[in-house]
């Protein structure tokens, strides 16, 4: 290893200021950290982080998918790029790390790079991918989905609960919907070697066991349901108890299957309800029609199609006892998708070299990784989540576990440029 690579450490203060500056730019009408994708906050803080690539001195150039991409040139601009990056939104109510620390990190690691004069073969990309969080549209990983081409005009036609389409969703915020689909032009033209991400782990698993750095070993598959329960409304004053068709009884019931099926699984597994709309709503009338959404994960693709089969029959089963018919309706966000073993091994081994204890971990999380996976072999480096809190406003990682991350990711980049292939 030469003495400049060996040079290559962060200033963890550098990259505490551009967190704590970023971390400025939010919704203030919300709670914690929020910059939701399209939203006017999210509009500044990417003007924000398009001057901060340039100040760390990469030539941006945003695409037609709104992902803003930093170039650091390589020695040999023929030679296929690395990319590294992550995400800048949140979810509604999020923190300051999910996503971020990807970004702003590869940031400080193109600061090393220039300062220290390591000079790379290849050019090295730096992306904030667009909207990587779950949106009402139902579609994570916007801006690296469009680069894998896995986002379809029929994409476009999604609505969400307003009825505004996706499409009319990137026009308002200045994207030509017909950039976005052909997006992914560039990135096949423009070979790519290999793709590497640091994120916060988002869990409890590296705390747990002491460990700063987690090696992630696959990421979980998402499946998505959407069920309509269709009962009767009554007055709520005057039908008898066993008379009703309760569409909420039989959604409440759902959501205790949905949740036995997440305590059960036998690896890494969880299964979530998050939002139930009943319908009329009033006080006294009896509940005739509800919507509920669940996803389920695990990077156990057996025990996830196996386990959406029981909970569509169960959930079947026990509304019928009530009454009530049940319409399920699943979407794959995305499929499970281990890490490649090559950038795997790098990762591992650069930690290795500068002596950081790290441990294998799985990723219940989804990462814009899943998709430009599709596009070059792909991998991951977690540090450490404080108490495994995250989408909420109280997720920390400290700065020391963010440092030795950089430092790990500069390290695998440098070993990542002298791989063949
Ligand atoms: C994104 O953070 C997700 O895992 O849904
Ligand atoms: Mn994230
Ligand atoms: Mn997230």
């Amino acid at each position: 290893m030469s003495s400049k690579v060996e040079k290559l450490v962060p200033v963890p203060e550098r990259v505490e200021a551009d967190l704590d500056e970023l971390a400025r730019i939010h919704d203030p009408e919300s709670e914690g950290w929020t910059r939701t994708v399209f939203s006017e906050t999210y509009r500044a803080s990417r003007e924000w982080m398009r001057s901060r690539m340039v100040d760390a001195g990469l030539q941006v150039h945003p695409d037609g998918a709104g992902n803003l991409v930093g170039v650091l040139p390589g020695c040999d601009p023929a030679a296929p790029a690395l990319i590294t990056g992550s995400h800048t939104d949140t979810v509604e109510g999020g923190g300051r790390f999910d996503g971020i620390v990807g970004v702003l990190g590869a940031l400080e690691a193109v600061r090393q790079l220039i300062e220290h004069d390591v000079r790379l073969e290849r050019d090295l990309l730096v992306v904030d991918f667009l909207g990587e969080e779950s949106n009402e549209f139902g579609l994570s990983c916007l801006g690296s989905r469009a680069l894998a081409g896995e986002l379809s005009a029929a994409d476009l036609y999604r609505r969400d609960h307003r009825g505004t389409r996706l499409g009319d969703r990137y026009t308002a915020f200045g994207l030509d919907p017909s950039d976005v689909l052909t997006a992914s032009g560039w990135a096949r033209t423009r070979a790519l070697h290999r793709y590497v991400e640091l994120h916060v782990e988002q869990g409890p698993l590296l705390e747990e066991r002491d460990v700063p750095i987690g090696v992630v070993t696959a990421i979980a598959g998402i499946e998505r349901m959407l069920a309509t329960f269709t009962g009767r409304p009554d007055h709520a004053g005057t039908m008898p108890m066993g008379d009703r068709r309760d569409a909420l009884v039989a959604a409440a019931e759902a959501v205790l299957t949905v949740r036995q099926e997440g305590c059960g699984a036998p690896v890494h597994g969880v299964a979530t309800t998050s939002r139930l709309v009943s319908e009329p709503g009033s006080p006294n009338v009896v509940p005739g029609t509800v919507r509920m959404q669940a996803e389920m994960r695990s990077v156990d693709v057996d025990w996830l199609s196996a386990a959406q089969r029981r909970l569509t029959e169960e959930i079947r089963l026990k509304a019928g006892a009530y009454g009530v018919d049940v319409d399920v309706e699943w979407s794959c966000d995305n499929e499970c998708r281990p890490t490649h073993p090559a950038v795997h091994e790098v990762i591992s081994s650069a930690a290795d070299s500068l002596g950081v204890a790290w441990e294998p971990v799985p990723s219940g999380a989804t990462h814009d990784a899943v998709h430009i996976a599709r596009l070059c072999p792909m991998g991951m480096i977690f540090v450490p989540s404080r108490g495994g809190r995250s989408h909420c406003p109280e997720e920390w990682s400290d700065l020391s576990h963010i440092a030795t991350g950089v430092q790990v990711l500069g390290r695998t980049l440098v070993e990542l440029d002298r791989t063949p292939g």
